[in-house]
């Protein structure tokens, strides 16, 4: 991999092409051609050796979006060694439980990150987190701010510059087999564990690739920006290792899209010439709030192919994008797919005809259908669970220490084919149209959390004996947490309390949790086993008939 996204460039015309285009919403830039990225890589592969790190060994980052934590990624691909990247944007409780269930011995972090004109600790979580990883034997800090006042590094503290500093610009990579594990990244699943998604080389390399070669249309002079943080896969697949792989300029951008104003990306799509742009849906309404002002200011020419991920995208927002930002000339690639499946699997191809709303059919290679409980197709137009009914290259392999939950989660429940967790329809022309998960997952911003995660935290806070979550359509976000609590006696949800249980899910699991309303009940509907029943509490919410609730025991 390492080879193919960095090496094999250095003696061809891209040597002094910018590889990483990295811009921060203070304006300010770091390019590195493919060369100087290549030198990087080396020096920390060469660094991360010296630390004993060696093939198949877990290294984690809890970084920002910027140049090092590419190029950490990249070192640890280099000498075969697996990352397993937290997004930045998780805290404590989220950030510890990734990095206990993969027995970390390596962490690198960085003082802090810019967000909205603030700079955000990252180092003060990154040490609450360590008190509750004994296995991390080293952290590795990234200087990035400059203005974050830094402790002296201490005991298992070494400084990122210190530890390259003078080491060669020459490693070579470890051969790696097509199905030794490349990366470890974990995601929400529908129980309070994450689940340790596990791709491998060969196949994700052939994936990434082929899709985003075929679907952005890459050309040998685009300047390529995928918004997603590479905390997350689109970040893995997109915005690096499949942009490198086609040797394509990738641009790398830290900051929120609506600062120091709401013109803030389409300044960047004109400074820089960008020509493909994947950004997600919730972006998309946030941004088209402020009209088409800011869209005008800016000369938005260069654009050619738009995308989006992570969630369906509402046609008014597929309008919006399309008249405001691709001025009714760009098509836009509605890309269905899953951190399980690391590339691509529904999406159009740019000469596609287009309904919005729809990720239209599954790309070339990939077979897909809507099935019934059993496995038997179901009818034009009607809705079902999403399968993909023939394995694809970039498919997961396992979830990380425990095939048994690997085979449940997603082969068991519908013998022969792969369950997606999302239910869709298709209609007559062949067309998908996805109606959201059948799991307990909830889709905040694009982000996967799932509910019993949430419910862990609030009932981890003294005031909670228990507690259930739904989701709460939400116009921006597209779902919020609603969370239905029982409480401790003497305690009651007033103003502190409530600003009390906000902080405390947002240290447990990050701002990503978004709480839009809590409601104390006497009881929560449970089956005579103990389950919890979101169903009823989702229909209750909505006003809707809560059905038949007679095997309930409460
Ligand atoms: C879930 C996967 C894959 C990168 C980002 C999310 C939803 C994703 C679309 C789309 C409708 C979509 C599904 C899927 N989803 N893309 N184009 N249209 N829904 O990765 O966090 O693993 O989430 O996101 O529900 O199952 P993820």
């Amino acid at each position: 991999m390492a080879y193919n996204a960095v090496d094999r460039w250095i003696n061809t015309e891209k040597r002094n092409q910018v590889a990483i285009l990295y811009v921060n919403e203070r304006g300010e830039e770091k390019k590195l051609s493919y060369y100087e990225l290549y030198r990087e890589v080396n020096k920390m592969a060469n660094a991360l050796k010296n630390l004993g790190v060696k093939k198949g060994d877990a290294v984690s980052m809890y970084l920002p979006m910027c140049p090092e934590l590419i190029i950490s990624m990249l070192a640890c691909t280099k000498i075969g060694a697996v990352h397993s990247v937290v997004y930045s944007g998780l805290s404590v409780g989220a950030f510890v439980e990734r990095m206990n269930n993969a027995k970390v011995k390596i962490l690198i972090t960085a003082d802090g990150t810019y967000r909205r004109g603030k700079i955000i600790n990252l180092k003060k979580i990154s040490d609450e987190a360590m008190l509750q990883c004994p296995t991390v034997e080293t952290v590795i800090v990234v200087k990035h701010t400059d203005e974050i006042e830094m402790k002296e590094l201490r005991g298992k503290e070494l400084s990122y510059d210190k530890l390259i500093e003078g080491e060669p610009g020459e490693c070579e990579c470890e051969p790696m087999d097509a199905e030794d594990p490349l990366f470890l990244l974990y995601t929400s699943g529908s129980t309070g564990k994450p689940k340790g998604i596990v791709h491998t080389t060969g196949g994700y390399m052939v994936g990434v690739s082929t899709t985003l070669k075929n679907i952005f249309d890459i050309q040998p002079d685009d300047t390529y920006w995928c918004t997603a943080d590479i905390g997350w896969i689109t970040g893995h697949s997109y915005v690096i290792y499949g942009p490198l792989l086609l040797g394509t300029t990738t641009v790398v951008y830290e900051g929120a899209p609506d600062y120091p104003d709401p013109g803030a990306w389409w300044k960047i799509i004109e400074k820089y010439g960008i020509t493909k742009f994947y950004t997600a849906p919730t972006a998309i309404r946030h941004l088209m709030r402020f009209g088409d002002k800011y869209t005008r200011i800016y000369n938005l020419s260069t654009l050619r192919i738009l995308g989006t991920v992570g969630e369906t995208i509402n046609p008014e927002a597929w309008m919006w994008f399309y008249k405001n930002v691709g001025k009714e000339k760009t098509p836009i690639m509605d890309t269905w797919w899953q951190t399980e499946t690391g590339m691509h699997l529904i999406s159009p191809l740019p000469s596609a005809y287009l309904k919005p709303g729809s990720a239209t059919k599954p790309v070339p290679g990939v077979f897909a259908d809507v099935v019934d409980e059993k496995g038997n197709s179901v009818p034009l137009g009607t809705g079902g669970h999403l399968v993909i009914t023939k394995p694809w290259p970039a498919m997961f392999r396992t979830l990380y220490e425990d095939e048994e939950k690997f085979k449940d989660v997603y082969w068991n429940d519908i013998p022969g084919v792969y369950k997606a967790g999302d239910m869709a329809r298709k209609d007559k022309d062949g067309y998908f149209w996805i109606q959201g998960r059948s799991d307990d997952i909830l889709k905040i911003a694009g982000h996967r959390i799932g509910t019993s995660e949430v419910e862990s935290a609030f009932v981890s806070h003294p005031a909670v004996v228990e507690a259930a979550v739904i989701g709460k359509a939400d116009p921006i976000k597209g779902e919020v947490i609603k969370a239905f609590l029982i409480l401790k006696e003497g305690y009651q949800l007033k103003t502190k309390l409530i600003e009390e249980l906000n902080a405390h899910v947002r240290y447990e699991l990050g701002p990503v949790a978004v709480i839009g309303e809590l409601e104390e009940v006497d009881s929560l509907p449970k089956t005579r086993s103990g389950k919890i029943m979101r169903r009823i509490l989702r229909a209750r919410d909505k006003g809707e008939d809560v059905g038949d609730t007679s095997t309930l025991e409460e």
